[in-house]
Parts: structure tokens; C-alpha cells; sequence
């Protein structure tokens, strides 16, 4: 009897003692898998918890005659968490062998995420070395707004374009613009076809087998989005800007004259940015012409925005430059920031047809609350249908509003604190947040303090009002 009621008695706490004992080794000795998604309000499983990049090193060979790939992405990584898993986003293609720290890792896939189980844990603070092999045939991802991202075939090439979230069409990373990480991007293609890429041109070598390599190197940080990789037949022209910056640039055959045009004005494009909005982030600078039709959008990655056929005009190129300070340097902690890049540049816009003796900013202002579109076609759009710093859906991250509404935040801020300071303001908010991330609500704390002005009736009616302004 006593013996049994000892036993009673004991069992409850032996089970405490249990539970205690599991959720030590739990939280203290096992790791954990690291998050699938960075709970982007738009893209929630964009991007992984865990870890943070420090370098892609992707090695892609393409054969622009079958659309074949066959790849190998090294990822050098810090673990910000003990890790026993961690996700990499990647979307179709075939996945052939994984390794960490040069030993095998078991991994499966769910959907766009590729989940790795290193053979040993990871440390927090651990520097880690992954690398995949994969290949198949990359395309496309359509993006909730129907635009085409991913990997696009070009007629003789392709293109690979990230903006959201289509660089996990073509290579696993931590797709998120919060994660930035220096890259090496080499390209293997026939010869005969060009490569070009983000950066630098370190080397173009006899690759074997009949292919040329060309190997990229971008030394400053970069959100994945802004990655790209183009094969075709190019034209490429180099230069330097007044001030010294390397230009390089890729036109298709086909778009060469009328191209001619706009990029002849890309250097003065370039020393204008950084006369208004402070020194040039990157090394080098450039643009890449596709053939017209292949793109549904111009688009800036990172040091050589690419056009779909030639820039329709001079202000198109002011756009996808003035992304490179604000967008590509300055990039958004979330989806839900997309105006601090469109409004931006579209503001680059206005700015650049002021200072050089044309429409004024006011002038587009007051066009767009009268809807007056002789002074702007975009006036006459729903550029008012919804707050920029709250797109309704992700349909619409990449909707009038964000841009034009955007840019009108920045009118008004500019009407309230006097031209002086708004100059100000932009050169040190590229400063301030350059080749990192910054947020809606980083700004506007930002503008306040910086011109020392309450602001708040400004970001009430414009920035987050449903209300159409007036
Ligand atoms: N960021 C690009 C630009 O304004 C446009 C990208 C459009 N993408 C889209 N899904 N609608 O330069
Ligand atoms: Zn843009």
C-alpha cells in the first residue's frame, strides 16, 4: 500500500521533471528549423528566418537553343539562430545534390521551398557554406498583378528578372529585399551570345565544349530582386562617366539606333543623380536593351537597368537611375514600402524635367489634382484610388498610386519645408539608409526630424488617407 501511494505521488512530478527535462534540450541543446518565410505582408513566405546571406556565388550555364540550366549556388551564410534546418525559396527546377560545410544535407521541397537539413547543426553566429546543384528548364512566375518575372526567353536568349519574387525561378537564395548579400554571378553560354550580368566584368574565358564564361562580381550589397542574367546577342559598349564611373552597355541588334538616343544621355543621367541625391552607390553603372517585346516593364536592377526594346524617352532612363539610390542602395523592408522606390523615381522624374527648363513639379501637381492631363497623361489615371502606404492587395504594389501618389507625398513635403531643405532631405535619406533597408514609417520619422517640420497632416491625407487629396 504504501509502496503504490508513493508511486501516485510520484508520477505527477516524474512527468514535470519529463516535460522540463525535453523543453531544456528543446530551447538549449537541439536546434531549430529556421522560419519559411519572413511574413512580408505580401509575400509572407518570401525570404526564410535563420540565417542571413553574406554571398551568392551562382554558377549558371545556359544553352539558349533548348533553355537548359545547369547550375550550382554557393551560399555563404551566417546562422542568427542555432539552426538543425533552414529554407531556401526556389521555384520549379530540379534540385540535384546539397551539401553544408562539404557534407551532404538531406533537403525536400514544399512549394517554392527548398528545406535543408544540415548533417550537422549550425551554431548561432556560424559562417556556412551551402551549395546546390540544380538545373532543368527555368521560366516564368506571374506575379499576383499578371506581370511575368522569373526566367523569360528572349527570341535567340533569355532574361532572368526578380522583381518580387521571381529570382527564386532562377536561383535558391533568401528571397526577401531585407537579406542583401554580395554576388558572383557566372554566366556559361555558347559562343557567339553575350552575357551580361550585375557589376563588374571580371573575366570572359574559353569555358570548353565550344561556350565562353563571363564572370560578374557585384562587391556592394544587393536584394535578390535586383539579380539579373541576360544571354543573347548584344551589342556592348563601355565607357566612363564625367566623374568616372564605368558605364557598360548591352543593346540588341535590333533596338541600336533608336537607343542610341537615350543612353548617349545615361553618364549626364548619372552625374545629375548624384548632384541631386548624393554619391553613386555602385561601381559601375549601364543599361541592357532586350529585344522590344520580351519585358512587360523597364526594370532596375542593380548598376544596369533593363529596358523591354528602346527607352521610349530620357525620362525613362531618369527613372530606372534614380532607382539605384532609391530602391536598389535604399531598398524597402517590405513589399508594402514599394512607393519609397516608385515615388522616389517618379519624383526623379519631375525633378529632372525642372532642372532642365521644362514642366515643374508644382506645375505637375497641380495637373494632377485637376486631372489635367495635357501637362501629364498620368494625371488623367486613378493615380488617387488607394493610399501609396497601403496598397489594398499585392495586386497592387506595383499600381498608379504607389507611383504617382507617391511622388505627390514628396510634393507636398517639398511645399512644406521649402526647397532647401527637401533637397537636403533626399541626399541624406539616401545617406542615411545607403545599402540597407528602410521602411514607410522610417521615413516619415526621418523628414520630421531632419527638417525639423510636423508633417503629420501631410502623411494623414496623402500617405494613408482613402480619401482622394485635394
Ligand atoms: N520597378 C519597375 C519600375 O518601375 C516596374 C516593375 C513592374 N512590375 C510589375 N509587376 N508590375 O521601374
Ligand atoms: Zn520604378
Amino acid at each position: 500500500m504504501e509502496h503504490r501511494a508513493l508511486v501516485r505521488l510520484a508520477a505527477p512530478a516524474a512527468a514535470a521533471l519529463l516535460a522540463l527535462t525535453t523543453a531544456c534540450t528543446g530551447t538549449t541543446v537541439q536546434g531549430r528549423p529556421g522560419a519559411a518565410g519572413l511574413r512580408d505582408p505580401y509575400f509572407p513566405k518570401a525570404g526564410n528566418g535563420g540565417y542571413q546571406v553574406d554571398h551568392y556565388a551562382l554558377d549558371l550555364d545556359y544553352d539558349p537553343a533548348d533553355g537548359l540550366l545547369n547550375a550550382t549556388a554557393v551560399i555563404t551564410a551566417r546562422a542568427t539562430q542555432r539552426l538543425s534546418a533552414f529554407n531556401l525559396d526556389l521555384s520549379g527546377l530540379r534540385v540535384g545534390k546539397v551539401t553544408v560545410q562539404g557534407a551532404g544535407a538531406r533537403y525536400n521541397r514544399t512549394g517554392n521551398e527548398l528545406t535543408v537539413r544540415p548533417a550537422e547543426e549550425l551554431r548561432e553566429g556560424e559562417v556556412f557554406r551551402t551549395e546546390v546543384e540544380y538545373g532543368g528548364r527555368p521560366g516564368p512566375v506571374t506575379d499576383p498583378d499578371g506581370s511575368e518575372e522569373g526566367w523569360i526567353t528572349t527570341g535567340d536568349g533569355a532574361v532572368g528578372v526578380g522583381e518580387p519574387v521571381g529570382s527564386m525561378a532562377w536561383f535558391p537564395g533568401n528571397h526577401h529585399p531585407v537579406d542583401k548579400a554580395a554576388y558572383d554571378i557566372t554566366l556559361t553560354v555558347p559562343h557567339g551570345y553575350e552575357a551580361v550580368s550585375n557589376g563588374e566584368l571580371r573575366s570572359r574565358t574559353d569555358a570548353g565544349g565550344g561556350r565562353t564564361a563571363f564572370a560578374w562580381h557585384s562587391p556592394e550589397p544587393m536584394a535578390s530582386y535586383l539579380a539579373t542574367a541576360v544571354v543573347g546577342k548584344y551589342e556592348v559598349t563601355t565607357g566612363r562617366t564625367p566623374s568616372g564611373i564605368a558605364v557598360r552597355n548591352a543593346v540588341a541588334p535590333g533596338e541600336a539606333a533608336r537607343s542610341a538616343g537615350p543612353l548617349a544621355r545615361l553618364p549626364e543621367v548619372v552625374e545629375w543623380g548624384i548632384g541631386r541625391f548624393g554619391p553613386y552607390p555602385f561601381s559601375t553603372t549601364g543599361a541592357i536593351v532586350l529585344p522590344a517585346g520580351s519585358l512587360g516593364y523597364a526594370l532596375e536592377t542593380q548598376t544596369r537597368p533593363l529596358f523591354p526594346g528602346a527607352p521610349a524617352d530620357e525620362e525613362l532612363v531618369v527613372h530606372e537611375l534614380a532607382h539605384q539610390w532609391f530602391g536598389d542602395s535604399v531598398s524597402p523592408k517590405s513589399w508594402k514600402d514599394m512607393w519609397l522606390n516608385e515615388g522616389f523615381a517618379v519624383y526623379a522624374e519631375w525633378l529632372w524635367d525642372e532642372d532642365h527648363g521644362r514642366t515643374t513639379a508644382q506645375q505637375r501637381f497641380t495637373a494632377f489634382l485637376a486631372g489635367d492631363t495635357r501637362v501629364d497623361a498620368n494625371a488623367g489615371s486613378d493615380w488617387y484610388a488607394f493610399p501609396p502606404a497601403d496598397p489594398p492587395t499585392a495586386r497592387d504594389i506595383s499600381a498608379n498610386p504607389v507611383y504617382y501618389r507617391g511622388a505627390l507625398v514628396l510634393h507636398r513635403v517639398r511645399q512644406e519645408v521649402g526647397d532647401e531643405k527637401f533637397s537636403a532631405l533626399l541626399r541624406d535619406w539616401a545617406a542615411a539608409h545607403r545599402h540597407g533597408n528602410a521602411s514607410t514609417a522610417d521615413f516619415t520619422a526621418f523628414a520630421e526630424q531632419r527638417t525639423g517640420h510636423d508633417l503629420k497632416k501631410v502623411w494623414d491625407v496623402w500617405l494613408y488617407g482613402t480619401e482622394r487629396p485635394r
